[in-house]
């Protein structure tokens, strides 16, 4: 599976320094986990979060799902050390945060000389330095480990001294502004978190915000956002039986070559292929407990 064909609805963050989040994290049907050793610990177990995250990918399985974990920076006393551990796991990504500039990608990239090549460089985008150069840090991608982008919401609005109302309407600008420079790179991007984790019904309405500004999927802090996320973020049957018909009508031989067609009564162009077999392709992706 191509990492943009595979599914990346729902991403779970936990504490590293919580053994039993950990346990819960490996059946819980969250698409991705984020083994945090950043906000979520306290400065003095930190040292502890981090062999606790390399442990727990040494020593269970977290079935399909991309296990990431998330450095503090390496402007920090923990940094050097977090992406060093990191380096030497197995996790599938690195979450940098509090990323300014094109040259941070460049410090953290070189931290992870030594890894293994599968291993990816993910990028939170939540500080104010960061929005003027969101184009040229995506640009990044096309010659460092650098592949996806999560919204942090919180730092971003901490940062602001800006309200995180339900409406969201402060960030939208930049929700707006990251979709757009992470697909003109090729990256994916996930919207930020939403704190409210008993109302479901805030949640359902903020993950369908962040599905129509094109996101891929959402980072979580809860389990109990998991299924609301997941269904908001899959495609709808009726989506997917269209995607099926555009990329058997446009491979029947008569319309061979053609760059626009009819499908049911509807105009079908090239841009639709594309986009319908992309959809196909995380629709058969396997899910998190395959
Ligand atoms: N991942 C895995 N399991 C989690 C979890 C998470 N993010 N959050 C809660 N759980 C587990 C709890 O351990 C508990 O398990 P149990 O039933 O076996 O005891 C169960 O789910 C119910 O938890 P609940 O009592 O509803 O929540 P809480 O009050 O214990 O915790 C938070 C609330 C917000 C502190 C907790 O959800 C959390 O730490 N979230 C992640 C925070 C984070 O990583 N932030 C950084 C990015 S913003
Ligand atoms: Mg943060």
């Amino acid at each position: 599976m191509t990492s943009d064909a595979r599914p990346r609805r729902s991403a779970l963050y936990l504490p590293a320094s919580n053994p039993k989040a950990i346990a819960k994290a490996r059946t819980l049907p969250a698409d991705i986990v984020i083994l945090d050793l950043e906000d979520a610990v306290a400065p003095e177990a930190k040292d502890d979060a981090r062999k606790a995250a390399v442990a727990a990918l040494e020593s269970g399985s977290f079935g399909n799902r991309e296990v990431v974990i998330r450095a503090n920076g390496l402007d920090t006393e923990w940094g050097a050390r977090d992406l060093a551990a990191i380096a030497a796991s197995r996790a599938d990504a690195v979450l940098v945060p509090k990323v300014n500039s094109p040259e941070d990608i460049t410090r953290y990239h070189n931290a992870l000389a030594s890894a293994p090549e599968h291993m990816q460089l993910w990028a939170m985008i939540e500080t104010c330095a960061c929005i003027p150069q969101l184009d040229p840090i995506a640009a990044m991608a096309a010659s460092t480990r650098l592949s996806l982008w999560v919204m942090g919401t919180n730092d971003l609005a901490k940062e602001m001294r800006a309200k995180l109302t339900p409406d969201r309407t402060p960030f939208l600008p930049f929700f707006s502004m990251a979709v757009a420079a992470a697909r003109a790179h090729g990256i994916a991007i996930l919207d930020g978190v939403c704190n409210e984790f008993r109302d479901l019904d805030v949640f359902r309405a903020e993950a369908g915000q962040g599905l129509a500004f094109g996101f891929d999927g959402k980072s979580l802090i809860h389990p109990a956002q998991i299924d609301p996320c997941n269904e908001i973020f899959s495609p709808s049957d009726e989506e997917i039986a269209r995607a099926r018909a555009v990329i058997d009508a446009f491979s029947l031989s008569e319309n061979k070559g053609k760059g626009a067609i009819r499908v049911e009564g509807k105009m079908a162009e090239l841009l639709h292929l594309d986009e319908a077999k992309r959809l196909i392709a995380i629709t058969d992706g396997k899910g998190p407990n395959a």
